[in-house]
């Protein structure tokens, strides 16, 4: 049977693969953010998960404006048509840094360049659309993580699953408002992805925007990641920073009950 041995949340900044690749990793504006990690890796190392469902938003890479599936899962073995259905199954899909670079993070000696190869979980991306609205609500977004997290458990094969969650905080790229950052929304959210998630799905999509900020938004990986988890977790570590980029970032690491 498979298992889900708990979630990481974790933010996707871009250059967060340029500092890996030019190993910035100890200099005095990256140490701070790549000092959360290696507690986060030594759960790993113990629970040893040997799938990771990822959870993340395409930026326009894969899936532009004219193309926008709600939630869209990776899935290579078969084709089947999603006609009138908003999870679309994809048998190609390009993935971006959302994807990639908390696998850096989580597996970095391994191997840095992202590239997959000796990573020791199998992967399963699915993306949610953080980017056109309307954007899935964040209850929608909670109840599909449960939804996901009944699937893993009804799937036969033995499995450890490690779900993930990519981007976030606070942060808005954009507009009269970039560079917005809000802590105390911030320090809520991973209060309430701790102990009460379903708190969270009281937000508006517009009220997220304003207190997150518009790219700030995808927080509603985390609360996909969350909802797979089941009612309690313990926190194996939980660690903020800003900013990293334009965003708040945070590292936020759940043991499932
Ligand atoms: C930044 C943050 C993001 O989430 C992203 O996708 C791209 C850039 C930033 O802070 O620069
Ligand atoms: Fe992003």
């Amino acid at each position: 049977m498979a298992h889900i041995i708990g979630g990481v949340g974790t933010t996707h900044v871009p250059s967060i693969g340029g500092a890996i690749a030019k190993g910035k990793q100890t200099d005095e504006y990256w140490r701070p953010f790549f000092d959360m990690f290696p507690p986060v890796r030594g759960w790993l190392g113990r629970a040893k998960p040997d799938i990771a469902v990822v959870i993340y938003n395409d930026h326009g890479l894969n899936f532009f404006l004219d193309k926008m599936p709600t939630f869209a899962v990776g899935a290579a073995a078969e084709y089947r048509t999603a006609d009138e259905f908003d999870i679309v199954t994809c048998q190609e899909m390009l993935v971006d840094h959302a994807f990639v670079v908390q696998m850096q993070l989580l597996y970095p000696d391994v191997d840095p360049t992202g590239a997959g190869a000796g990573w020791p979980v199998r992967v399963v991306p699915i993306s949610i659309n953080t980017v056109q609205h309307p954007i899935p609500s964040a209850a929608r977004c909670y109840k599909f993580g449960k939804a996901i997290g009944r699937a893993i458990r009804s799937y036969q094969q033995d499995a450890n699953v490690l779900m993930v969650g990519t981007g976030g905080l606070s942060h808005q790229l954009e507009g009269k408002r970039a560079g917005f950052i809000n802590k105390d929304f911030d320090r809520l959210c991973l209060d309430r992805l701790v102990d009460d998630p379903a708190a969270l799905t009281g937000y508006s999509s517009e009220e997220l925007v304003e207190l997150a900020g518009s790219q700030g938004v995808e927080l509603l990986n985390w609360l996909v990641m969350r909802g797979a988890l089941g009612e309690h977790v313990s926190p194996v570590s939980r660690s903020y920073h800003v900013p990293i980029s334009n965003t708040a970032s945070a590292v936020l690491a759940l043991a499932a009950a």
